[in-house]
């Protein structure tokens, strides 16, 4: 239940590999992000002595697009460390995440980083990240994408839509906006206790723009459009879709630099903040071969496949409502038909940041 009494943070994505498959939009969003990382991974201050070099991938999902990130953090640690020190990769993500998915993934896709390299040992934690999760200074080299846009909490009742950008509600924006900044901090000096001296943080999440533009106006205009009509239709009751709400923010520059106003936070320096405009494929292709539906479907897809669950939640059975796949496929179904009527190019405003802590603890 999502009302302001029972507060939650993200609902487990799509499991059963669904996230695999549907999440090629977070795939080209973190394209841009992955050259800071292997920049990070050359830079960083590798631990003294033979310990393993720790990397941590904060909110992985089922891994697929962990993969090309992890692949390019090691690739770069081992031109440095040679082939025979130990790397551990920490995936990290909620507790009901699809873990399985991951390791078979990690032991069977071409695309696995432990292909050819004995020496690196994945594994998991299965805790939320607004929470020290590991040792203190015992990460080397962090990785977090398309993650931290998730709140630990719904603040407050979303009552004119269920993406607090799209509300005019100002004190459901306020209360958003109040967690958002806690949130990030929180994250921040988390992290700023798990970094060693010297260690960085390469983050990739949803933003706003300077504007304040949310993005993705299509899509969030045919989720609300859809479950309106699934009122009308008797499929979700009316109280049930009051509490829907989806708790993710995109922060604006001036939101990610808050915490740090000139200064160190929590031990880290923001040492690079982008503003991206993230790649649109699915209108890309749709632009060439002028297939609707396939954009229809794929952006009601992704919608599925990460927050859909989240809103199946509110259902009066919560989770395990009887109604819940029905109401997930009802709801793409009816987005995918929304969207497939009126294509339109989304804007898909992203940041990437690199985080470092100093060498020596001030
Ligand atoms: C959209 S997926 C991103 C997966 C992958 N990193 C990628 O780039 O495609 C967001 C992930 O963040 C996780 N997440 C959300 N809130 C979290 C939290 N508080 N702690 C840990 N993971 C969280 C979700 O469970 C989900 O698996």
């Amino acid at each position: 239940m999502s009302n302001d009494t029972t507060p939650a943070g993200a609902a487990p994505m799509q499991g059963h590999g669904a996230y695999n498959r549907r999440s090629a939009v977070q795939a080209s969003g973190a394209s841009p992000a992955l050259p800071l990382l292997e920049d990070a991974a050359r830079e960083v201050a590798v631990p003294a002595g033979e310990g393993p070099v720790v990397i941590v991938d904060y909110g992985c999902s089922e891994g697929r697009n962990s993969l090309l990130p992890m692949a390019a953090a090691i690739g770069a640690l081992r031109r440095r460390i040679g082939s025979a020190r130990e790397i551990s990769v920490v995936h990290t993500d909620l507790p009901g995440n699809d873990f399985a998915s991951l390791f078979e993934l990690l032991a069977s896709d071409p695309e696995s980083y432990l292909r050819n390299d004995a020496a690196t040992f994945p594994s998991a934690v299965g805790r939320s990240f607004y929470a020290q999760i590991l040792p203190a200074s015992s990460v080397t080299l962090g990785w977090s994408a398309w993650a931290v846009q998730w709140l630990s909490r719904i603040p407050a009742p979303i009552p004119d839509h269920v993406q607090v950008a799209c509300s005019r509600d100002s004190a459901a924006r306020e209360a958003f906006a109040w967690q958002a900044a806690e949130d990030w901090a929180t994250f921040l000096a988390c992290r700023g206790r798990e970094l060693h001296p010297g260690g960085k943080l390469v983050v990739l999440t949803m933003a706003r723009t300077d504007e304040g533009d949310f993005g993705y106006r299509a899509l969030l205009a045919a989720m609300y459009d859809t479950l309106r009509a699934l009122v009308a239709d008797g499929v979700v009751r009316a109280e049930e879709a009051a509490r829907m709400a989806i708790p993710t923010v995109g922060r604006t520059r001036a939101e990610f630099s808050a915490p740090f106003s000139g200064a160190a936070f929590a031990g880290l320096t923001l040492e690079r903040l982008d503003m991206l405009d993230g790649e649109d494929g699915i209108w890309d292709d749709f632009a060439r071969d002028g297939d609707a539906q396939a954009f229809g479907s794929r952006w009601a897809g992704f919608a599925s496949a990460s927050v859909l669950p989240t809103l199946a939640r509110d259902l009066a059975g919560g989770a395990e409502d009887a109604r819940a796949a029905t109401f997930i496929a009802r709801m793409e179904a009816g987005m995918a038909a929304r969207l497939a009527a009126a294509p339109e190019p989304m804007l898909i405003p992203l940041a990437a940041l690199v985080l470092a802590r100093a060498a020596d603890r001030g």
